[in-house]
């Protein structure tokens, strides 16, 4: 597992930015395709270990079917063509969410990711696709009801991954497009996270907007529901 900061983003507004220009939703997602390759770049020169990006949440599945087969398209194709890079830099790529009703080929991309990528020390990088919080927590609940995954937080990565994917719990949410709202994402591990709004849809973000949360994040006084001298 890598050390640092457990950094998640909700990377909200490429359907906006794209509407903005005149394009279609879709060359937007592709954009934001370009993002995630430059914050996944930048993020271990940071101090960030983890990242978890909310690529697809379950609720997605109610957008139009082109828009979904888009999305689906862009994550196997981003899996495939991302492999050797993310290799090189020492990323491990896990991805949380349902696996039962993802496309065969999306799937397939998926562990074929996952394994290839099993070796990287410096950032773990989980992408969260057909995630919903509520239902990984249900889940985890039952886990636990029959006894299986240890304590709370290993049933929770069990039922969001399957393998080894618990996580610490996050440290800065970041959520990009304007909105304030955490949208079914990581609610367990998010209970003390610091949480960072930025104005700057997500086919615009890049590293150095990543440093600039990280370095709110660096000023905000955490106490954990202590008080300030006892942390
Ligand atoms: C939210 O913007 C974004 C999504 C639902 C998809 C996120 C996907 C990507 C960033 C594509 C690339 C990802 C990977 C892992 C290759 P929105 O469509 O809800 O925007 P809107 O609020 O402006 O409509």
């Amino acid at each position: 597992m890598a050390h640092g900061l457990h950094v998640a983003i909700i990377m909200d507004g490429n359907g906006r930015w794209a509407t903005a220009r005149g394009r279609l939703r879709e060359y937007g997602h592709r954009q934001g395709a370009h993002a995630v390759r430059r914050v996944v770049q930048a993020a271990p020169d940071t101090g960030v270990g983890i990242l978890t990006l909310y690529a697809f949440s379950s609720d997605n599945w109610k957008r139009p079917r082109r828009e979904v087969s888009a999305l689906m398209a862009l994550f196997r194709r981003y899996l495939r063509t991302e492999i050797a890079e993310l290799k090189e830099n020492g990323v491990r790529l896990q991805v949380i969410g349902r696996r039962d009703r993802l496309p065969a080929a999306v799937l397939r991309a998926v562990e074929e990711a996952e394994a290839a990528t099993a070796g990287g020390e410096r950032l773990v990088l989980r992408l969260a696709v057909d995630y919903s919080a509520r239902h990984a927590l249900l889940e985890a609940a039952r886990i636990s009801m029959n006894g299986g995954g240890g304590d709370f937080a290993g049933a929770l990565g069990k039922a969001i991954h399957g393998g080894e994917a618990g996580a610490p719990d996050v440290d800065l949410l970041i959520r990009t497009g304007g909105e304030k709202r955490l949208s079914d994402f990581l609610l367990w591990e998010c209970a003390y996270a610091e949480l960072v709004f930025t104005p700057r849809m997500w086919p615009d973000f890049n590293g150095e907007d990543l440093r600039a949360a990280l370095q709110e994040f660096g000023r905000r006084d955490r106490r954990f529901g202590l008080v300030a001298a006892a942390v």
